[in-house]
């Protein structure tokens, strides 16, 4: 072995070395720079105890001659102080990339569309409950209200229900307390009814008002029956208020609510608290009168009770029925819903199933 091999072989490693770091470079450049991985390899490969070049290096200085063994070991030396060095310089410029990285990684792109919130919808009770008011509002009544655990005197007696009449029975009515001896019965109210007594005792005629609002019965639950629904109530007291008012009232209403072309029919039914009493139809919604499956062919449903209030009913009211007439009117909101929809079971109005709920309930029918 002589001198000249040994000394360029130091030479072949700087080269090697340049080299090596110039291509790991290339190969980083696609990412983003070295990274500190890429540098402790380096390291390993150059300066690593087993295996590393410079200890390769080191290691040969046993076959050099005597007399170049000083030159020897000062140039590997000095080679490796110069990998230390470039290696110390690439980790810094590596961990900057990282650290560049990792907060490339959490930022946040503003120029993203936010992600919208869940706001929701409208029930569709909520819907319709809103478009009676509105039609409402727009003849001149106003909202009214009245609490959902009634009295017995404002639900059934001074509406006129006598004694035995089977609705004050417990087995319609949930009686929350049976109010004990001398105490009134409390009960949650049949229907919104309750409110039109309240309103006389509390207003002057004229009165127009109407009452949304929640009502119990105890009824099975089955397709067509719930034991909570929603009625709106409708009173309106003047003098001079006959049945025509209240037929063109009802007739305006449902031309508003459902179409331009919807009628009104009333056949005679009875409602203490009323006299007369009528049951009252509109056209069917579904088929526009040609009779379908839902109407029973008879082209009306039946959607409200309503008549001229009684003169008793007034009477209890505070206001002379002497000088005063007026019409009433209820109307069961959820099968208002279930109509105008064609939904096959009220239980879908329930059931905060958001398949069912996460429409856009308004409806084409009507205007
Ligand atoms: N309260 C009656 C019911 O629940 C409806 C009604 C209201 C009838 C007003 C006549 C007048 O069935």
């Amino acid at each position: 072995m002589s001198g000249p091999p040994t000394s360029l072989s130091i030479d072949d490693a700087r080269r090697r070395f340049s080299e090596e770091i110039s291509e790991a470079e290339r190969a980083a450049s696609t990412r983003g720079g070295l990274a500190p991985a890429d540098v402790a390899a380096l390291h390993v490969a150059w300066l690593g105890k087993k295996q590393g070049v410079l200890t390769d290096l080191l290691a040969r200085l046993r076959e050099v001659p005597k007399e170049e063994k000083a030159a020897f070991g000062a140039g590997v030396n000095a080679l490796k102080q110069e990998v230390e060095a470039t290696l110390a310089r690439l980790d810094e410029t590596a961990q900057g990339n990282a650290a560049r990285a990792r907060e490339a990684a959490q930022a946040v792109d503003v120029s993203l569309p936010p992600r919208l919130p869940a706001i929701g919808r409208l029930h569709p009770l909520t819907v319709v409950r809103r478009r009676i008011e509105a039609a409402f509002r727009a003849r001149g009544y106003s909202v009214a209200d009245g609490p959902e655990v009634e009295t017995d005197y404002f639900n059934f007696e001074s509406l006129n229900f006598p004694q035995e009449h089977p609705a004050r029975d417990a087995v319609d009515t949930f009686f929350v307390e049976d109010g004990g001896e001398g105490n009134e019965k409390l009960l949650l109210r049949t229907h919104t009814s309750p409110v039109q007594m309240r309103t006389m005792q509390r207003m002057k005629p004229p009165i127009r008002i109407i009452c949304p609002g929640r009502v119990f019965r105890k009824d099975d639950i089955d397709p067509r029956h719930l034991p909570v629904f929603n009625q709106v109530e409708g009173l309106a007291i003047d003098e001079g208020i006959t049945f025509a008012d209240l037929r063109g009232t009802l007739a305006a209403f449902a031309r508003t609510f459902f179409s331009g072309k919807a009628e009104v029919r009333f056949s005679p039914t009875f409602f203490p608290f009323v006299e007369p009493g009528v049951d009252v139809a509109v056209t069917c919604a579904l088929c526009s009168g040609k009779g379908c499956r839902v109407c029973s062919g008879s082209g009306f449903i039946e959607i409200m009770g309503a008549g001229m209030v009684h003169p008793k009913v007034l009477a209890a009211g505070g206001i002379d029925p002497e000088r005063y007439t007026g019409f009433a009117f209820g109307m069961g909101v959820d099968r208002i819903a279930l109509l105008l929809h064609g939904l096959p079971d009220l239980r879908l109005l329930i059931e905060n199933d958001l398949r069912f709920l996460d429409r856009e309930w308004v409806s084409e029918v009507g205007s």
